[in-house]
């Protein structure tokens, strides 16, 4: 059965909980979610936003999860201030699964700690095939969602809701007649300007391997290279611009950064990156993408999830 917006929106006022959204690209989930955000703050509920598309990032930039929290009504996802992040490394979501449900866990367990009664989870539009319907059951699973929002053309998400677990609350939508498809040179233009932004007022750091801990194998000609050799094992080329996640002791990332430099040795890397969230960095963790700290996409390595 199809809903209409307007009881979805009280069925979101009225049970508090996870709210994921889910649907195929440019259905309108992202503007959806910024709406019932706004509805529940405004009655004076705690509300969070996890962001979970990890391409068409709002919320802090893409290859990450970010989390973040309305004091009052935003107007743009972008306005809501980013609270915590988890590194994902990869802007598509097929090759690094395991990272992304694992970021989805983290940050709504963040929310709710940090007194969220409601949070709404934004994902990626990838929602097709065998591999796209069990990744968003596991990220379904790993949010402990009480309300799915499923937007679709047609019926293209109910393989998924099929196999929800008892309990969940489905609400199925249509698209708004309004909503826009975006190109891939739109996709990946709105990518750039979200990893530009993040490095303006960035600065470089160099970062000592001897005393910091490594995560994230990278997976290179054919093989999965192991954290602790990536900077020997690969050549500078596929090292320079690499993306790198800078974390605390738990995992949780501080700030993402770009390799700009190797040291003599491998012992030390330059990492151009903004000032961290809190500076408690101890562990760099491996991302796949290579970006410029201009914010050019400039190609991937897969890593191994
Ligand atoms: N109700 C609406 N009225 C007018 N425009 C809309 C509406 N809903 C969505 N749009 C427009 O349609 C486009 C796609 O919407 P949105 O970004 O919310 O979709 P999405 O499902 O999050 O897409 P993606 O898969 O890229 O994340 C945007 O340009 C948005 O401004
Ligand atoms: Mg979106």
């Amino acid at each position: 059965m199809i809903a209409g917006w307007r009881a979805v929106v009280r069925a979101v006022v009225d049970v508090p909980g996870t709210v994921m959204m889910l649907g195929a690209v440019d259905v309108g989930k992202t503007t959806r979610a910024a709406v019932l955000a706004n509805v529940v703050c405004r009655v004076g509920r705690r509300v969070a936003i996890v962001d979970a598309d990890i391409g068409q990032s709002d919320l802090g930039p893409p290859t990450t999860v970010g989390l973040g929290t309305l004091d009052r009504p935003a107007r743009r996802m972008t306005e809501i201030p980013l609270r915590a992040m988890h590194f994902v490394g990869d802007t598509s979501p097929q090759a690094t699964q395991r990272f992304l449900t694992a970021g989805i866990r983290r940050l709504v367990a963040t929310a709710r700690e940090r007194g969220a009664a409601t949070v709404i989870v934004d994902t990626t539009g990838w929602v097709e095939g065998r591999a796209g319907i069990a990744a968003k059951l596991r990220e379904v699973e790993a949010a402990a969602a009480r309300h799915v929002v499923a937007i679709q053309r047609d019926d293209e998400v109910e393989p998924i809701l099929e196999r929800l677990p008892a309990g969940v609350l489905v609400h199925r939508l249509r698209p708004h007649p309004r909503t826009r498809p975006r190109s891939g040179v739109e996709r990946r233009a709105f990518r750039e300007r979200q990893f530009e932004r993040y490095f303006r007022g960035a600065a470089t750091r160099v970062l000592d391997l001897r005393v910091l801990r490594q995560e994230r194998a990278v997976s290179y000609a054919g093989r999965y290279i192991a954290p602790a050799d990536v900077v020997t094992g690969l050549p500078y080329r596929e090292l320079r611009h690499r993306l790198v996640g800078l974390a605390d002791d738990a995992g949780g990332l501080m700030a993402l950064g770009t390799v700009t430099g190797v040291r003599a040795g491998g012992a030390a890397v330059d990492v151009f990156a903004p000032p961290p969230l809190q500076d408690r960095i101890s562990t760099l963790q491996w991302g796949a993408l290579r970006v410029s700290p201009a914010g050019r996409e400039e190609g991937r390595t897969r890593g191994a999830a």
